[in-house]
């Protein structure tokens, strides 16, 4: 039977895919080479993390922080400025990734400069992140633990706060061995306040430069020559890109559109509902623009999915 026909999920309402016949191909390819040839490459939030749940935003690993009583209440202010300013452009499919890389540049800098304001202290990070309302996606559990069992690296790859992402799968119990995490690290000083962030910095539009300077972790995995990549950004697309000879790579991406509102990504942001520049964002045609962007990028596309169903059940397929 046809690979597609044996994934069942694979018939879900949230699977979009442009070339089924393709992804057949880089199906049978991965299954015939066998785990010990695969490694897997995540993005974390929106990716790992939901995206929406009951009808309200959930965090990324900054707003974690943005969010929670280690942050003043006029950085808060700062900080949603941004958000509201910046990541609009993120997203924007009228513009071209070179257009926005200088300005994801800055709006990371101007994040991490008003965190290192706010003389975090480490040992804060654990209850910060118990009080959050981030929540992996449903499923994850089956997904870490398979490829833990079968020793698949993970390789999780984030424009996110390492520190803050890292706490958040190790308090869901699934932080094992094979998992390795390259992400924006907070530096403390000797009293454990917040000082630094560590190396250079990743911003959703520079994976592939973070990748070719982490090349020391894929020469160690350098016999995984396949690679099932998961994103929700175009930027994420690049992550695979430290890895050497590669033969075949599996696609997914998170098109996480059309949630109600955003008023709930910061605390008290119902204040500004009628004048938040995301609802007009997300009734807006761009939408559809989008949608098309990643059909022709990712092998598969799930729409307005807050499940791992279809990466575990392609995982159980090729492994
Ligand atoms: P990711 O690479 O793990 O997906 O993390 C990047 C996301 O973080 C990106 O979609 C934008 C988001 N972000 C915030 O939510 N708040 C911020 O202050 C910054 C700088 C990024
Ligand atoms: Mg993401």
């Amino acid at each position: 039977m046809r690979p597609l026909k044996m994934i069942a999920e694979m018939s879900k309402a949230t699977v979009h895919m442009k070339d089924p016949e393709h992804l057949e191909q880089i199906l049978e390819s991965i299954k015939d080479s066998g785990p010990n040839t695969l490694q897997v490459i995540s993005d974390f939030d929106m990716t790992l993390t939901r995206f929406a749940y009951n009808g309200k935003r959930c965090p990324t690993s900054h707003n974690v922080l943005d969010n929670s009583k280690l942050i003043s209440k006029t950085c808060q202010a700062e900080m949603k400025n941004l958000l509201n300013t910046y990541y609009p452009i993120e997203i924007d499919s009228t513009r071209s990734i070179e257009e926005k890389l200088p300005l994801m540049v800055e709006w990371w800098t101007k994040v991490h400069n008003l965190l290192i304001e706010q003389k975090i202290r480490k040992d804060q990070l654990t209850a910060v992140v118990k009080e959050s309302n981030v929540i992996l996606r449903e499923g994850y559990q089956l997904f870490f633990h398979h490829l833990h069992e079968l020793d698949i690296p993970l390789l999780i790859f984030s424009a996110g706060v390492g520190d803050v992402l890292e706490e958040v799968i190790r308090q869901a119990g699934v932080l094992h061995p094979n998992v390795k995490v390259f992400s924006n690290y907070m530096d403390f000083d000797e009293s454990g306040v917040l000082h630094d962030f560590k190396g250079e910095l990743i911003h959703v539009y520079n994976k592939r430069e973070g990748a070719l300077l982490n090349t020391q972790h894929f020469q160690e995995i350098q016999s995984r020559h396949n690679v099932m990549l998961l994103g929700d950004s175009l930027g994420d697309l690049t992550m695979a890109d430290g890895v050497q000879d590669l033969q075949n790579i599996l696609k997914i991406g998170y098109l996480n559109d059309k949630a109600n509102t955003h008023e709930h990504l910061h605390k008290g942001m119902h204040t500004y509902k009628c004048r938040y520049p995301f609802s007009h964002y997300f009734s807006h045609p761009a939408v559809e623009e989008r949608k098309q962007s990643y059909l022709d990028s990712y092998d598969i596309v799930l729409e307005r999915d807050e499940s791992m169903d279809v990466p575990n059940a392609i995982l159980q397929y090729i492994t």
